[in-house]
């Protein structure tokens, strides 16, 4: 049995929560968080907390606050015996350095609090300051996901770059296109067989190998044309950066 407390309301608290409700070898002892009301997803199912000067004893103690506030709130937990983890890609391990012990339990993912998903399939990558709470993170990782790996910070930082393209930026291409449609009063739903079988080629090509596109194949044409039809400068910036990039990698002259 590992006890844990977790600590933030948000889409990475409340989605560790509902994940670690269901093991039966998890004790949620307390979720801890400043606001109350944001605390309702938890109040019927264990012991809820907004005072930080009362920690009960635990395991691990999972920080899944925003990142620029991991240092803050450590502090709280500073003299405490316990393993102290967060959850973000992009901060390094040393803004707990003043725990005790402490380590990262950062699962590769994007969340949402309206939105339960299950951890089977999501990478969980952990670093620990010492070596000797390694088995105990790899354990607690176990209880939720299949892929467990250590990952130090400097490689998580990279990782977390990269994870910024391939989703975020992604995401925000998909709202100019919903935004392009409706202009037109097009459903931009569809395009989502597009955008999963894009997705989907990943599992047997490399992103080089699936490109496709005006870009790629070098029409000319179709690029100013479609340059014509776009009416937001921004939008055609885009555009002209994506499709010269594109086209950079690919070799061809447009
Ligand atoms: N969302 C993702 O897809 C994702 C994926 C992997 C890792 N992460 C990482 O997980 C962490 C949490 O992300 P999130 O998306 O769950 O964030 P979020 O939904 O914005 O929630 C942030 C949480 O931090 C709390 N908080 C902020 N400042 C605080 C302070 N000074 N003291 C106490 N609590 C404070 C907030 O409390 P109140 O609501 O009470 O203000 C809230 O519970 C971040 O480190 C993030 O990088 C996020």
């Amino acid at each position: 049995m590992i006890s844990v407390v977790i600590v933030g309301t948000g889409n990475v608290a409340q989605n560790l929560f509902q994940a670690f409700y269901k093991v039966p070898d998890i004790e949620i002892k307390q979720v801890l968080g400043r606001n109350e009301i944001h605390l309702a997803f938890a109040k019927e199912k264990v012991s809820i907390n907004t005072d930080f000067s009362r920690i009960p004893t635990a395991d691990i103690y999972i920080l899944a606050v925003s990142d620029d506030s991991i240092g803050e709130v450590a502090e709280k937990f500073k003299d405490l015996d316990g393993l102290v983890v967060h959850t973000s890609g992009a901060t390094s391990i040393e803004v707990l350095h003043k725990c005790n012990r402490a380590g990262i339990f950062y699962p590769l993912q994007t969340f949402t609090k309206g939105k339960i998903i299950s951890f089977e399939t999501i990478p969980i990558c952990i670093e620990t300051k010492n070596k000797k709470d390694l088995e105990l993170l790899q354990n607690l990782g176990k209880t939720l996901s299949d892929t467990v790996i250590e990952i130090n910070s400097e490689q998580r930082k990279i990782l977390h770059v990269s994870a910024v393209f391939v989703n975020n930026f992604t995401n925000y291409l998909y709202t100019i296109g919903a935004d392009i449609c409706k202009e037109s009063n097009i459903d931009f739903k569809l395009l989502q067989p597009l955008i999963k079988e894009t997705a989907a080629k990943l599992d047997d090509l490399t992103p080089y190998e699936s490109q496709t596109g005006p870009a790629k194949r070098g029409d000319q044409k179709t690029v100013h044309k479609h340059l014509q039809l776009i009416k937001s400068t921004h939008q055609r910036e885009l555009y002209t950066l994506l499709s010269n990039a594109i086209k950079e990698k690919h070799g061809k002259e447009l």
